[in-house]
């Protein structure tokens, strides 16, 4: 860890100089989105396989894998997940490849790949829950995740998703994660991860890496019925709608 900060500090004073601009006007990358995209797409030596391998050439993620959608995902969470992988703050508990993966990017090549997912600006229509029902998978119902996303359950101590991670789960920009678009088995999947991190201790849990505990605080509450109810309602749920059309500034 000693000197990453050092390096960090550097690259970002170089990319002062030379900041290509993504997709969004006005928006500043936060690295080289063409050399973030040749690792996305190609790997990096022989440490680094390609990321299109496991999370799709459209950045979209797999159920089947169980890896979540990169595209569109907000850039300086994405660089802290990176950063808590290499770190071993987080754990890959689905294919157990993410640590090593992290560990083998430098952190420049991080932002470089945050800042080129963050520009993929790939639509996407959320699982398909009819086929994961048909595959056996344990679906919830998204109108009862509509009501946790929108108002939480006070009485149980469930705060409000949308309270943090703003309308639709489309992201209150920086550490607040887009959750709406997700994929659902990746959702269900971390749900489980914070409620186990915030009852398990430090060393056994996949997740554990929010600051101040606040998505522990929230999934320690949640049952396994709202897990999969949240999740269901979640995948689908679009960042505008004709009843808030507002673009988000960064999401
Ligand atoms: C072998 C398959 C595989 C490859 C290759 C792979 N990933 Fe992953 N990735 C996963 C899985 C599985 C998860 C979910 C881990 C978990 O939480 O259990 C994940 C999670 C992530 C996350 C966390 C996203 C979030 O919403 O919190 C990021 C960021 C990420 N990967 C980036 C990358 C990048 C960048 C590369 C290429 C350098 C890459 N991955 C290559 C399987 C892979
Ligand atoms: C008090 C603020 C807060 C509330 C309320 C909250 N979250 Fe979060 N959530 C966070 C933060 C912060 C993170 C990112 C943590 C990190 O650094 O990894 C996060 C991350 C997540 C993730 C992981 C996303 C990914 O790509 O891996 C999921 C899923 C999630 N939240 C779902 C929910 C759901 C569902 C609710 C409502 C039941 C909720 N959150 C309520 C703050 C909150």
């Amino acid at each position: 860890m000693k000197g990453l900060l050092g390096a960090a500090g550097a690259v970002a004073l170089v990319l002062s100089v030379a900041m290509p601009v993504s997709a969004q006007a006005g928006e500043k990358a936060m690295g080289n989105i063409a050399h973030g995209r040749a690792i996305f797409q190609n790997g990096k030596g022989d440490d680094v396989p390609a990321c299109a391998g496991c999370h799709g050439v459209d950045g979209l993620g797999s159920d089947d894998m169980g890896t979540p959608r990169l595209a569109y995902q907000v850039d300086t969470y994405i660089l802290k997940q990176l950063e808590d992988f290499a770190s071993g703050k987080r754990t890959d508990n689905t294919m157990f490849q993410m640590n090593d993966i992290a560990k083998g990017l430098t952190p420049s090549d991080r932002r470089d790949l945050a800042a080129y997912v963050h520009s993929l600006k790939t639509p996407f229509m959320g699982s398909n829950l009819d086929e994961l029902r048909a595959n056996d998978v344990a679906v919830g119902e998204p109108y009862k995740g509509e009501a946790l996303v929108n108002f939480g359950d006070v009485s149980r101590g469930i705060s409000a998703c949308k309270s943090c991670h703003s309308f639709n789960g489309r992201s209150a920009g920086r550490m607040y994660p887009a959750i709406g678009g997700q994929r659902y088995v990746y959702l269900k999947h971390e749900l489980e991860a914070w409620r186990e991190g915030a009852t398990g201790s430090r060393e056994d849990s996949a997740r554990y890496n929010d600051v101040r505990a606040q998505m522990r605080k929230v999934a320690a509450h949640l049952t396994d019925d709202d897990i999969i109810n949240v999740a269901a309602y979640l995948t689908g749920a679009k960042p505008v709608n004709p009843a808030n059309p507002r673009e988000p500034k960064r999401m």
